[in-house]
């Protein structure tokens, strides 16, 4: 059993991670400003409410549990959802003080959660990749205060490890679109659509380039991560994507549609096979997905999509 303190607990990918790591008999306290759904799914999670900007308060907040890990989920998580000066220092701030926090009072274990956007995909002035599928090694390329934030974090994260060594044991990860577990049944995304709609129009998971990941999936990997970072090269970054696209249709034949310029870049995502790869996941730590939405979604309510995706 480890104590974890996981920052913004209370979110749409952080409310699966408590529960996860609470089922599986780990000691979990949420840190938020929100509280948790007042549901018993949260009957086993301590919560504590704190503005994750007050660098003292974190302090504090760390003080007192005295965590074995650290999860840090807390951000503003959607793009242009607030003006690009405020999304930029909130959540750089936040992974700064969070980080620092954690460093500074010995947690061994140390985690980010850092963003896909980061490689600057949906630049209206135009964006291609070097080659698909892409990974950790494809480069960044921000264009707007929330990638630019996430790759600051991932940054912050690395200045640390350098500061510090081996000792601590730090890692980011950058999980594809959220899909909460009530989203299955028809619950709207955080782009407010349902995930029918999502895949009955391409349209609407083109700007994320089809990824997704359910948030279960992704505390598994967490699960894992935490379990084996003592034993990988400190300080990595991956992706966490399920291992499919959200679309019926090939991203082969979609990309080029979307993408301008992506038909021979995109030509050998065939099949069901998604943009973003997640091999080093499964290379370094053994974590595969178990959950796709052709095994998940319960809400047709918008089901053209079922009948298309039989052939
Ligand atoms: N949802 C996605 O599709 C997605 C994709 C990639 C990366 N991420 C990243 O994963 C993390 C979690 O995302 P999410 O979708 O659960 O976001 P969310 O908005 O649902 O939850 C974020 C939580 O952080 C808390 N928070 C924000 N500012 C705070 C502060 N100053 N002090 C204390 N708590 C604060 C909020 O109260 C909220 O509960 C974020 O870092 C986000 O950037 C999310």
């Amino acid at each position: 059993m480890v104590k974890v303190l996981i920052t913004g607990g209370s979110g749409r990918l952080g409310r699966s991670v408590v529960t996860g790591f609470a089922a599986a008999g780990h000691s979990v306290v949420s840190v938020d400003r929100e509280p948790l759904p007042a549901d018993p799914a949260f009957g086993r999670v301590a919560q504590e409410s704190v503005d994750l900007l007050d660098a003292g308060a974190v302090g504090e907040a760390m003080r007192r549990h005295a965590p074995d890990a650290v999860i840090h989920l807390a951000a503003i998580a959607v793009p242009f959802s607030a003006p690009e000066a405020v999304i930029l220092k909130t959540n750089t701030m936040l992974a700064f003080n969070v980080i620092q926090a954690a460093t500074d009072h010995g947690v061994g274990r140390i985690i980010t959660a850092s963003s896909p956007t980061v490689l600057g995909y949906g630049n209206p002035a135009g964006w291609l990749p070097a080659s698909f599928p892409l990974d950790e090694r494809t480069a960044p390329q921000p264009w707007n205060a929330y990638a630019l934030s996430k790759l600051v974090a991932e940054q912050v994260l690395q200045m640390f490890a350098a500061a510090h060594g081996d000792a601590i044991r730090y890692a980011a990860f950058r999980p594809c679109y959220v899909i909460s577990p009530e989203e299955w049944q028809g619950a709207p995304t955080q782009q407010g659509h349902t995930l029918a709609q999502r895949l009955a129009d391409p349209a609407l998971s083109a700007p994320a380039l089809f990824n997704y990941v359910d948030a279960r999936d992704v505390a598994d990997f967490l699960a894992v991560l935490l379990e084996k970072m003592d034993s990988i090269e400190n300080a990595q970054t991956f992706f966490v994507g399920a291992a499919d696209a959200l679309a019926v249709e090939p991203l082969a034949t979609l990309m080029p549609g979307f993408l301008p310029g992506s038909r021979e870049l995109a030509a050998g995502l065939t099949g069901s096979s998604p943009a973003f790869s997640i091999a080093k996941a499964e290379e370094l730590l053994g974590w595969t997905p178990q959950r796709s939405w052709r095994t998940e979604l319960t809400d047709t309510t918008t089901a053209d999509f079922v009948a298309a995706d039989s052939h």
